[in-house]
Order: structure tokens, then C-alpha cells, then sequence
């Protein structure tokens, strides 16, 4: 890590397999982002345990995350790739946060009603308090930028409430972090309803494309992606969504631009269309998938950067947890 770089965090949560929208959406980016910043990433597993895990599942879910990571292009011996769970300074500084943090702004959050609708049956405590424990991921590292998702906006305005009220009242002991949207917006949308998000738990599986899909299943999903009848492709998110999300989706893994797009379709049809995107995404993807699985195999490597990488995260985040400790006015450890 150098002084003179900002430094960037962002995580995702390890629950399920990840869709192409989870890397052009996020992924992708943090791989661009990787040399302007200084950059933590982190497996967010004690966030996934406000919902119900099955713990085999999530343990090779954290994993299989992790060496997504690594496959995607975030190289862990540059970027500080780490669990969450593997640095108890993140659940110690939220309980700090906790206590700086009112009910009120928590009852705001759009993110916990939704969950507690969703799952009605178990709204914890830990659902409620998710912000704060994601502001505690952030402070720790003293971060500049932190790219997240429109949906993640509101943690991370809470985020900013909390560092401010905690400097107010103490000094500058945390940055106040700003939010990063992707240059290229990509909000990447189901392939079989183009005005929902592509989601990992739709019911269709022809809705979404996973990281870990082979070429021909991705090349079939794309081929029944939902379009609209007037065979012309003109970007047009109003009145053609599902040609616009492939033009997006083509857009990201070509890096041409939407005008370079539709010329190079002009007086072709969408059977033509299709074909390419889906060859373009599985010629991008093929070659994280050859890694990841490489990674998956090679445990001993990818356990000596697990290893590493918490230590290096652990050193960064002690330093600020002891420095918010000390101005509560917690006593100091005698070593
Ligand atoms: N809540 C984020 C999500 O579900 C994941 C997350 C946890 C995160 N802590 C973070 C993202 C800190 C950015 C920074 O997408």
C-alpha cells in the first residue's frame, strides 16, 4: 500500500453463485479501478449471516467467492483480498458505531424493510444493525471511494452521518468516504423480464447468466433473451428495454459504443444480434473461468493469500479501531 494513492473498499456478500450483471455491474469495474487506488475487497460473510445460511454451502459459496476475486483480475498480491469475518475489528468497531447510531435512521432504511418483508420470519437484529456494520467495513480503512451499487447509496449516506457525528464529537478520526458509480452505469437486466435487475434468485434460469455458465448454455440463454417485435437495434431503454440490456451487456464486454453498435447491426436481425453478444460475453468469461477453477484446485495458494490478506487488512483496520477506542475512552490493553 503507498501514501499517496486513495484508497478504495468494496465487497459483495458470499451467498450465492454470481451473475453477469454482479461482474460487469461491479466486478469488472474494481478490476479498472485496481492501479488508480490503493484497494480492499472484502468477503462480506458476516453480512450474508443476517439471513439463514447453510453453513457447507456458505463456507465453499465464501470461497468460491474469493477465488472469483483472484480469477476476475483482483490480484491478491497487489489489492488486499480478505474475509470480513477473519478481521474481529470489523464486529468491534460496529459495536462502537452501534452506539452512535440512532434507531430512527436505521427505521429509514429501505434496504431492511424490504428484507423484513422478504423474509418475515426471522427480522433480526443483525438485519437491522447491516448498516452499521458496513460502515464499520469502510471507516476501518480510512477509505476515500467506494463504489457500490444504487442500492447500497443509502448505507453508505449513513455511513457518512455516522463518521461525521463521531468527528464531531472526537476529531478527525475517520475519512469521510465518498460513493462511486461506475462510468458506464451498467445496471445489467434480467434477460427474460428486461425491466427487473438480472437477479440470482430468479425463478428462470434463462433469466439471468452466471459467471460459471459454459458457452453453449450462455449462447442458448441469450438466444431466448426477450426482445420486442420490430427487429431494429436502436438503443432505446423506454420502449426497447431488451435490446438496449444486450446492447449494454455488448457494450461492456466489446468496449465499443453504442453508436459503433448499431451500425455494425444495421439491416441485421436479432438472431444475428444475439449470437454475437452471447459469443462476446462467453469469450470474455472463458478465460475467468479457466483460472477460477485452476484456483479452486490449488488450495495451498489460494490458502497462503487468505492468510496474508487478513493480516494485511488486520493491520490497517487495528490501527483505526484503536484510535476510535482510545477517544471513547475505552482503557487501553496492558500487553
Ligand atoms: N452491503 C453490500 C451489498 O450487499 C456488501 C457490503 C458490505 C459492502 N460491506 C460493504 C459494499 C462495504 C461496499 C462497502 O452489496
Amino acid at each position: 500500500m503507498s501514501e499517496e494513492k486513495k484508497i478504495l473498499y468494496s465487497g459483495m456478500q458470499a451467498t450465492n453463485a454470481l451473475t453477469l450483471g454482479n461482474y460487469l455491474g461491479a466486478l469488472k469495474n474494481w478490476v479498472n479501478l485496481n492501479e488508480e487506488y490503493d484497494c480492499f475487497f472484502g468477503v462480506m460473510d458476516l453480512h450474508s449471516l443476517t439471513v439463514r445460511q447453510n453453513p457447507t454451502e456458505f463456507r465453499q459459496n465464501a470461497r468460491k467467492l474469493y477465488a472469483l476475486y483472484v480469477a476476475a483480475g483482483l490480484n491478491p498480491e497487489v489489492n488486499c483480498v480478505y474475509y470480513q469475518s477473519h478481521v474481529p475489528a470489523h464486529a468491534q468497531l460496529a459495536w462502537i458505531l452501534d452506539c452512535f447510531t440512532y434507531m430512527g435512521e436505521l427505521n429509514r432504511m429501505t434496504q431492511f424493510k424490504d428484507k423484513s418483508q422478504k423474509h418475515s420470519d426471522n427480522i433480526n437484529a443483525g438485519l437491522y444493525t447491516y448498516p452499521v456494520l458496513m460502515a464499520a467495513d469502510i471507516l476501518l480503512y480510512q477509505t476515500d471511494v467506494v463504489p457500490v451499487g444504487k442500492d447500497q447509496m443509502q448505507h453508505l449516506e449513513i455511513t457518512r452521518d455516522i463518521a461525521e457525528r463521531f468527528n464531531n464529537i472526537y476529531g478527525n478520526v475517520f475519512k469521510i468516504p465518498e460513493g462511486y458509480i461506475g462510468k458506464s452505469g451498467a445496471k445489467i437486466m434480467s434477460l427474460q423480464d428486461p425491466t427487473k435487475k438480472m437477479s440470482k434468485s430468479d425463478e428462470n434460469v434463462n433469466a439471468t447468466i452466471l459467471l460459471v455458465d459454459d458457452k453453449d448454455t450462455i449462447i442458448r440463454k441469450f438466444k431466448k433473451a426477450v426482445t420486442d417485435s420490430d427487429a431494429n437495434i436502436k438503443y432505446d431503454v423506454e420502449n426497447k428495454p431488451g435490446v438496449s440490456n444486450l446492447i449494454d451487456i455488448y457494450r461492456c464486454v466489446s468496449k465499443k459504443s453504442i453508436e459503433d453498435i448499431e451500425k455494425e447491426f444495421e439491416g441485421k436481425g436479432y438472431g444475428d444480434f444475439k449470437l454475437a453478444v452471447g459469443e462476446a460475453v462467453a469469450n470474455e468469461l472463458a478465460p475467468i473461468q479457466e483460472e477460477y477453477n485452476r484456483l479452486l484446485k490449488d488450495k495451498v495458494y489460494i490458502e497462503k493469500c487468505i492468510k496474508e490478506n487478513d493480516e494485511k487488512a488486520a493491520y490497517f483496520a487495528n490501527k483505526t479501531l484503536r484510535k476510535a477506542m482510545k477517544k471513547v475512552g475505552l482503557t487501553e490493553m496492558i500487553r
